[in-house]
């Protein structure tokens, strides 16, 4: 992909996260008020009740009608939680304005700190407040605190690790690390916007169901988001010793994916009354589509002998062919206090997140080592085996 195209596609992918982000800050900074002022109204479920009905946004089954007494309690760990994180989200889409960073390199350095502040509170009222409240009365409450905790420790890690890349001068994965503590801040407004939008479409779920429908779409969308994003918007120039690799291992990867979709599918279907079983779709579909978005990387790559950029799609495609795979096995690792629906549950919402992060972290770094490579040639020099030929794996 050249310049330009990469250009664009950024500013598109910023556009989107802005606009998802400034719909949905105004009802994260009032959430909380009612919670003070009884009489003050919550605008994120009076949009709710616009668009679904007082009978999904706040009677049985909605989050008001299993969470308000946990939310009263802990009011003001809520509190910063919301306004911090809302605050936070804002700073983090002005990083990602290439004119601020080369303009004003010193704004770009403030606006990222006050984000790592803010950010880092934000997650520590969310841990906080996972920590003092039990899970939600609901069938998808166990294994969505398992989700909030890994994607609380995910952002913050993430966020922290792209300090210390930037401070040894490591730019590539100072910005990949970046783009993927926000995608995860953007889960919150994502989540929203899914258990409100998707009501039409399956109104027989209550809103907690659709809580569940929207973890597992964003378990494989936000890591996954976070790679295809730095794929889309990476130049990868040729690198001396990657050769192209046979077919069969993207057949095998396809296979795997195969095979994990049906053990989890065949998991799934244990789910006792009332959990609907199509629940698995919410876990499959998205990630059959990154597999297909990674396929095509693949092929478009292959095509053009870019072999450097074949092996990043083979990575993330390999990443998302043994989620299927990752959600399976960690549905036998949960707590001993989990019932058997609350593991497989758990293993949707927070297994694929698992080696879609590490293929990612694997592209990351050969791109990072690469860039090093080309703009310190000293380091190729005195490294014996930099020239020689490597299997591109
Ligand atoms: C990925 C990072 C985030 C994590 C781990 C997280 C975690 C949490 C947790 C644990 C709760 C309480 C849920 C419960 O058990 O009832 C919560 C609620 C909430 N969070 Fe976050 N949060 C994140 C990002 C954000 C951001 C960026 C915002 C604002 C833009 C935000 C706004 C809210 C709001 C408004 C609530 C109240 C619950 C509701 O909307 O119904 N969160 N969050």
């Amino acid at each position: 992909m050249n310049n330009h195209k990469q250009a664009v596609l950024s500013r598109g992918l910023f556009i989107v996260a802005a606009a998802v982000a400034v719909l949905y800050l105004p009802l994260a900074m009032n959430y909380t008020w009612p919670l003070f002022h009884p009489e003050a109204t919550s605008w994120q479920d009076g949009v709710n009740t616009v668009v679904n009905g007082p009978g999904y946004a706040t009677a049985d089954g909605s989050v008001q009608s299993v969470r308000h007494a946990a939310y009263a309690e802990h009011r003001v760990v809520l509190l910063v939680h919301t306004t911090l994180g809302a605050v936070a989200l804002t700073l983090a889409l002005f990083q990602f304005s290439s004119r601020l960073r080369e303009r004003r390199p010193a704004v770009h350095r403030w606006t990222g700190r006050a984000y790592l502040a803010l950010m880092s509170v934000s997650m520590l009222t969310a841990l906080i407040f996972l920590y003092a409240t039990p899970p939600a009365e609901h069938f998808i409450g166990p294994a969505f605190e398992t989700q909030l905790r890994a994607l609380a420790v995910g952002t913050l890690a993430s966020a922290w690790y792209a300090v210390y890349a930037i401070r040894k001068r490591d730019v590539i994965s100072h910005r990949a690390w970046m783009t993927y503590s926000i995608a995860f801040m953007l889960t919150a407004p994502l989540l929203r916007f899914i258990w409100i939008g998707i009501q039409p479409v399956i109104p027989q779920h209550d809103l907690l169901t659709n809580i569940g429908v929207g973890s597992l779409i964003l378990g494989v969308a936000a890591p996954g988001g976070a790679a295809l994003a730095f794929m889309l918007t990476q130049h990868t120039p040729p690198e001396a010793g990657t050769t192209p690799v046979s077919a069969w291992r993207y057949g095998a990867a396809g296979a795997i994916a195969l095979l994990g979709s049906l053990t989890y599918t065949g998991l799934t279907l244990r789910l006792p009354e009332p959990i609907p079983h199509t629940l698995v779709a919410f876990h499959l579909v998205p990630l059959w589509i990154a597999i297909a978005l990674t396929t095509l990387g693949v092929i478009r790559a292959r095509t053009r002998g870019a072999t450097a950029r074949e092996r990043q799609w083979r990575w993330l495609l390999w990443g998302f062919a043994t989620a299927p795979v990752s959600a399976t096995l960690f549905s036998m690792i949960v707590p001993p206090a989990f019932t058997a629906a609350d593991a497989i549950i758990a293993g949707g919402m927070d297994g694929a997140g698992i080696p879609i992060t590490i293929c990612f972290a694997l592209v990351v770094r050969a791109a990072a080592r690469a860039h090093a490579d080309r703009t310190d040639p000293s380091r190729v020099a005195s490294a014996p085996t930099a020239s020689a030929p490597v299997s591109s794996g």
